[in-house]
C-alpha cells in the first residue's frame, strides 16, 4: 500500500497516559514471558559464574542468561560490564575528570563532528531526557515544531514537545512507511517552523529515516530552522555524518548500539542550535536539563578541569568510555557496514519465513532492528514464550495501531560485531523453531 500522511495538530497515540501504560504493559508482558520458566532469569552476578556448554548460552564471564535480542537495551561486552565495577572515586577528581573529558572527546568522532561549537552533553537520565533538553532548551513556548512522525516514539517526542509549550504539527506517516521530502517541503513552506524533529529509527516500527536529503530540503527551504534528530535507536548503529549533513541535534542513550548500560543521555547540538539557545527571551522551564547549567560544566570536563552542578555516574561514565574505546577501535565505516550485513541476513530469513517486515520498503529498514509482522496463526504472546525457552529475548509490539501483531529484534553492538558470538544465528533458528511450534507452517 502506498503511504499516506497526514499532518496533525496537537493529539497523538502517545498522549494518553492511560493508552501509553497500556501499550507499554502489553510490550513488556511480550519481552518477558509470563511463563518465566528459567531459572537463569533470576541468577545474580554475585551467583555463579559458569560458562555454560549449552549451545542457548555463549556468554563469557557473564552469568549464564538468555541473549537479549530487543531493540535495546542490547548485549554488554564483558569489559564494558567489568570497567562499572570501578572503585569509588571523587566525581571532580583528576583521574574521573579525565575520563569524562576523554569520554566526551571521543563521542565528537563518534557523531563524526570535528566542528569547534558542536556541544557534546552526557548526563545522567534515560533517551527520554534528550527530548526533554530539547523541548526546554531550544523552543520557546508558542513556536512552530513540526514532528516528522514514524511511530510511537515520534509520537512521544511530539508529547515532550507540547509539555514545554511548544506548538506543534505532526506529519504522520502510515505504519511502516515515513513521511516524503515533498509532503515535509510543503508543511516547511506553509509555515515558519523554530525546528524540525526526525526520528532516525523508530523502534517501534522500525522504520528509518533518511537524514542527508532531509538536512539538505530543510537548509534550502527554511535554513533558520533546526533539525534535531532522536539518534536513541540509530547512534553507533546507523551511519550520522553529523557535520557533512548539517544537523543541529542528535540525542541518544547509552542502552543501545553504544552497548552501556542504560542511565545516561547522550547529545550533540551545532553551534547554530547553542546559539538558538543562548538567544532565548524566556529562561527554560527546567532546572535539571538546563543548558544554561550543564553547558560551561561540559566543557570544563572536556578541558579536563573539576567542576559541579550535580553529580554524574563515575561508573556509568567508565563504562561508556570502554564502549565509546572500543566502537572507536575501528573505523566506524566498518561497524555500519557489519550492522548492514546482519541485518541483510536477519531480513532474508525472516521473508523466507514467509513473513513481511513492518517497515515496507527496503530503503527505509533499520540495520539494528527489524520488526516483523507474524503469521495470523501466531500469537506474539505464544511466540516469544517459546524464543525464551530456545535462550533468545525478543521484544513484543508497541505502536498501538499493530502493537499484538508482530515482534522486534535488535542486531546491533557485540551481538554483531563480536565475532565470537552467534546470536543472531541462534535467534534466527529459534524463530523457525519456534513458529513451527506455534503450528506454522510457509504456506
Ligand atoms: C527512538 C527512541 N527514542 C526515545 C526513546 C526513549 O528512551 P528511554 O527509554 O531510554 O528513555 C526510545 C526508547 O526505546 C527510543 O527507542
Amino acid at each position: 500500500m502506498p503511504h499516506q500522511t497526514s499532518i496533525l495538530r496537537a493529539s497523538s497515540s502517545a498522549s494518553n497516559p492511560a493508552s501509553r501504560l497500556s501499550i507499554i504493559s502489553g510490550h513488556l508482558t511480550g519481552a518477558q514471558p509470563s511463563s518465566n520458566t528459567s531459572n537463569n532469569l533470576s541468577t545474580s552476578p554475585t551467583q555463579s559464574r559458569n560458562i555454560s556448554s549449552s549451545p542457548s548460552f555463549n556468554m563469557s564471564s557473564q552469568p549464564e542468561h538468555p541473549t537479549l535480542l530487543i531493540p535495546g537495551p542490547i548485549e554488554f561486552d564483558d569489559a564494558v560490564l567489568q570497567s562499572m565495577s570501578h572503585y569509588s572515586e571523587s566525581h571532580v577528581g583528576p583521574g574521573f575528570v579525565a575520563t569524562f573529558g576523554e569520554t566526551l572527546s571521543m563521542l565528537r568522532k563518534l557523531f563524526q563532528t570535528t566542528a569547534s561549537d558542536s556541544q557534546p552533553f552526557v548526563i545522567s537520565g534515560s533517551g527520554t531526557l534528550g527530548w526533554d533538553i530539547v523541548a526546554a532548551n531550544l523552543v520557546e513556548p508558542g513556536e512552530n515544531v513540526l514532528v516528522l512522525s514514524t511511530g510511537y516514539f515520534s509520537d512521544a517526542f511530539a508529547d515532550c514537545l507540547k509539555v514545554y509549550g511548544a506548538s506543534v504539527d505532526t506529519l504522520k506517516a502510515s505504519v511502516g512507511s515515513r513521511p516524503q521530502l515533498p509532503e515535509i517541503e510543503k508543511a516547511l513552506k506553509s509555515k515558519k517552523y523554530k525546528m524540525v524533529t526526525v526520528t532516525h529509527v523508530d523502534t517501534s516500527t522500525g522504520v528509518l529515516s533518511e537524514l542527508q536529503k532531509l538536512s539538505e530540503m530543510v537548509k534550502s527551504v527554511s535554513p533558520d530552522t533546526l533539525l534535531i534528530v532522536d539518534g536513541v535507536c540509530s547512534v553507533a548503529s546507523e551511519n550520522i555524518e553529523f557535520d557533512a549533513w548539517e544537523l543541529d541535534g542528535v540525542v541518544t542513550a547509552s542502552q543501545k548500539a553504544i552497548g552501556c548500560p542504560a542511565g545516561l543521555s547522550i547529545s550533540m547540538f551545532s553551534g547554530k542550535a547553542m546559539d538558538a539557545f543562548r538567544a532565548r527571551k524566556s529562561p527554560p522551564a527546567t532546572y535539571f536539563a538546563s543548558m544554561k547549567n550543564w553547558t560551561a560544566i561540559m566543557q570544563n570536563y572536556e578541558a579536563k578541569k573539576p567542576s559541579y552542578f550535580a553529580t554524574p555516574s563515575p561508573q556509568l561514565i567508565h563504562a561508556l568510555h570502554t564502549a565509546l574505546s572500543q566502537i572507536l577501535a575501528k573505523p566506524l565505516s566498518e561497524r555500519f557496514a557489519k550492522h548492514r550485513e546482519f541485518s541483510d541476513k536477519v531480513k532474508k530469513a525472516v521473508t523466507e519465513l514467509g513473513l513481511k517486515q513492518v517497515a515496507s520498503n527496503p530503503d527505509d529498514q533499520a540495520h539494528g532492528m527489524t520488526a516483523m509482522y507474524l503469521p495470523d496463526s501466531v500469537k506474539a504472546t505464544d511466540l516469544l514464550p517459546k524464543l525464551f525457552k530456545s535462550g533468545v529475548i525478543f521484544a513484543g509490539g508497541i505502536h498501538r495501531e499493530i502493537a499484538a501483531k508482530y515482534v522486534r529484534f535488535g542486531h546491533m553492538g557485540v551481538s554483531v560485531t563480536d565475532p565470537a558470538r552467534s546470536d543472531v544465528d541462534k535467534a534466527i533458528n529459534a524463530l523457525k523453531n519456534g513458529l513451527s511450534d506455534c503450528g506454522y507452517q510457509k504456506a
